[in-house]
Formats: C-alpha cells, sequence, structure tokens
C-alpha cells in the first residue's frame, strides 16, 4: 500500500528547527582517490575544483574536489594504514561516507539535532583562511555513515579552507548533471522505522512516501522503503530495509558486501535525460539493462509524454507518473567492484515520487546482475 503525502511536510505555522538550504557535498571514501577522481571527471564530465594534501600540509590523506553545476563530490583516500578512512575502506570497499547538508548555522544545526538525541560526528568548528570561514559540525546516521553541517555564508574561497585548487588540463565537457535529487539509505531487517524515527526526531524530516513488500517483491528481491524528507523538500532520504521473499533481497546483498549499513544510491537530477545518458554511455558507463516487452505498455501506463519512446527504449530510461506529472530514470551498475553502491539519473517533468511503477521491471534487472554475480 502506498501512502502519498507529498507538498504537506511542513505547514507555515511550524518552524522547521533544522532550516536545510540543500546537499552540500557527498565525500566518498575510496582506495585510490586520484584514479576515482579521474574516473568521475572523464565518465560523468565533472571538473577538476580543489585539492588537499601532504602539499596543503594534510599529512594523513588526500581529497580530491570534482563539481558540475550544484553536484560537488570529494574523493579521499587515507595515506596510511592506521587511521579510521583506511578502517573504513577495509570493511566497506570504496563507498560514500559524508552527506553533507548545507546550512545557513552549523553551530545550532549541531545543537538542535544532539540534543535530540543525534549522536556527535563532529562538534562546531570553525575553518578559515584568506577567503573568509566555514563552520562545520556533524552527525552520525545510519552504518559509518555521516551528515556533516556546512555553513558557508561567510566563505567566498573554493570549496573550504585548507583546500588549493585543483590546476587540471583535463577539462571533459559536463553530461548535464545538475544537484543532488535523492540519497538512498539501506539499513539492515528491521531497521528502516529505526532510522525513520531517527530522522523524525533529531532532524524533523517527514515521511512522505511508503512502499512495503508487496509493493516491491512477489518473485523479485524484496525490500521495504519510506521516504524521508526535510521541511522545505531539498533533502530527501529514502530507507529501504530487506523484506522476506523467494529469493535474497538486493538490500541484504548490499549489506553483505558493504558489510553494514550505508549509501546505496545517489540519484542526480538532469533536464535532459536523453543528451545527458548518451554522452555517460559514450563514455563507458554502464547502466542496468531493460528487456524490450516494458516499452510494448509501458505508455499505456503513463500516457502521452513529451520524448519520442525510441530514444528511451535506446538507452534504457524508465518512464514513471504520478498525480503531478511524470519523470525518466535510469539506474546504473555499481560504479566500483563490490555490488554496493549505484547511481540513478532522473528528470522529473512534475512527478514527486520516485518511480513505484518501474519497480517490478527494474528489479527484475536488478535480480539478472544479481544471478550473474551468483548473489541470488
Ligand atoms: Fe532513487
Amino acid at each position: 500500500m502506498e501512502i502519498l503525502r507529498s507538498n504537506s511536510i511542513i505547514q507555515p505555522s511550524q518552524t522547521d528547527f533544522l532550516p536545510l538550504l540543500g546537499t552540500d557535498y557527498v565525500e566518498f571514501y575510496v582506495g585510490n582517490a586520484r584514479q576515482a577522481a579521474n574516473f568521475y571527471k572523464n565518465s560523468f564530465g565533472f571538473e577538476s575544483l580543489a585539492y588537499a594534501g601532504p602539499e596543503t600540509g594534510v599529512k594523513d590523506k588526500v581529497s580530491y574536489v570534482i563539481r558540475q553545476h550544484r553536484l560537488t563530490f570529494v574523493l579521499t583516500t587515507p595515506l596510511r594504514t592506521d587511521n579510521e578512512i583506511a578502517d573504513h575502506i577495509y570493511r566497506h570497499g570504496d563507498g560514500v561516507k559524508v552527506l553533507a547538508l548545507m546550512v545557513d548555522d552549523a553551530t545550532n544545526a549541531w545543537h538542535e539535532t544532539t540534543k535530540r538525541g543525534a549522536v556527535s560526528y563532529m562538534a562546531p568548528q570553525i575553518l578559515s583562511d584568506s577567503d573568509g570561514e566555514v563552520v562545520v559540525s556533524g552527525i552520525e546516521t545510519y552504518g559509518d555513515t555521516v551528515h556533516v553541517f556546512v555553513e558557508r555564508k561567510n566563505y567566498h574561497g573554493l570549496f573550504m579552507p585548507g583546500f588549493v585548487k585543483w590546476e587540471s588540463r583535463c577539462k571533459p565537457q559536463s553530461t548535464g548533471l545538475l544537484y543532488v535529487d535523492h540519497c538512498v539509505g539501506n539499513v539492515g531487517w528491521n531497521q528502516m522505522n529505526v532510522w525513520v524515527k531517527f530522522y523524525e526526531d533529531t532532524m524533523g524530516f517527514k515521511n512522505i512516501l511508503t512502499f512495503d513488500d508487496k509493493d516491491i517483491s512477489t518473485e523479485y528481491s524484496a525490500l521495504m522503503s519510506k521516504v524521508m524528507s526535510n521541511g522545505n523538500g531539498y533533502v530527501k532520504f529514502p530507507i529501504n530495509e530487506p523484506a522476506e521473499g523467494k529469493k535474497k533481497s538486493q538490500v541484504e546483498e548490499y549489506l553483505e558486501f558493504y558489510q553494514g549499513e550505508g549509501v546505496q544510491h545517489i540519484a542526480i537530477a538532469t533536464n535532459n535525460i536523453v543528451e545527458t545518458v548518451s554522452e555517460l554511455q559514450n563514455r563507458g558507463v554502464e547502466f542496468l539493462k531493460i528487456p524490450p516487452s516494458y516499452y510494448e505498455t509501458v505508455l499505456n501506463r503513463v500516457g502521452t509524454i513529451d520524448e519520442d519512446l525510441a530514444p528511451l527504449q535506446k538507452l534504457g530510461i524508465l518512464i514513471d507518473r504520478d498525480d503531478e506529472g511524470y519523470l525518466l530514470q535510469i539506474f546504473s551498475k555499481p560504479l566500483q567492484d563490490r555490488p554496493t553502491l549505484f547511481f540513478e539519473i532522473i528528470q522529473r517533468k512534475g512527478a514527486k515520487s520516485f518511480g513505484k511503477g518501474n519497480f517490478k521491471a527494474l528489479f527484475q534487472a536488478l535480480e539478472r546482475e544479481q544471478d550473474l554475480r551468483g548473489n541470488l
């Protein structure tokens, strides 16, 4: 059963105790940040932005910052083994460590969330250089993942104090990726409601959409999901947990290979999914394949759309509709060898939902990949 309560998240009379301005950056802990940064640059069309490492006075790690429109990724690798970054990679492989959120007041964000029960990851601290100051603070969320609150209203530098410009003659063309639409977390058995309550209690988020195992199961990988949104709707975190099915849940496979809870996918918005995905595929990004039969009936389900169906079918782009419009979406294969993190590319044409109508086709595609890995 689906419960839709979109657009009624926070009433004007209520105050949002954690006003969020959007996603600030996503930081990945990876085994080789130099190579990862170049992979994301060349395959996805990011530009080099900033760098921190031994040359800038950071002794134990290296970080490369890349950007495309309002999408900022930080790729961080440890230089030695005796630190939490190395431990994170040993356990999880490459994955997302930080979902950083832009705020007007990072000190207040930390006080408001920790006093409601969030565990502190980092007490508020001021980072400064000749371009001004950034205030950062952070709290822990599922698994080893954290939220860092970033207040940059008094900063005019490239990224953050401590980083220098990353000069590179390699300047790949943008592929039209714009910003983070939503970030999905996979949590353990019976943990979805625990984390739903965490986002409600400590961050003031609301559950705007629920998918139970009847929406997402039968003979396919079963899972349950609840979509959490902040007050203004800028930040959405769906939370998945595995459910019992005839076959192993895709969430279980993730938990096994990530060795715990973590970020399953990052959905990135584009204004022209056909152009974006054509370019990504030309650069070697691989996506889940959808059977031709999907396209024989999809327009009966979603009605008229602006796009021609042929290019959507050629690229494997999925279509879904809700009360407010429709959306186009596609899912990449995992971005590293462990079957863990992947990307979704999404173009919203009015729709505010998440593609429930595509779950069956999508999970069949996921299941085929899972089977090829021998994990079904
Ligand atoms: Fe998604």
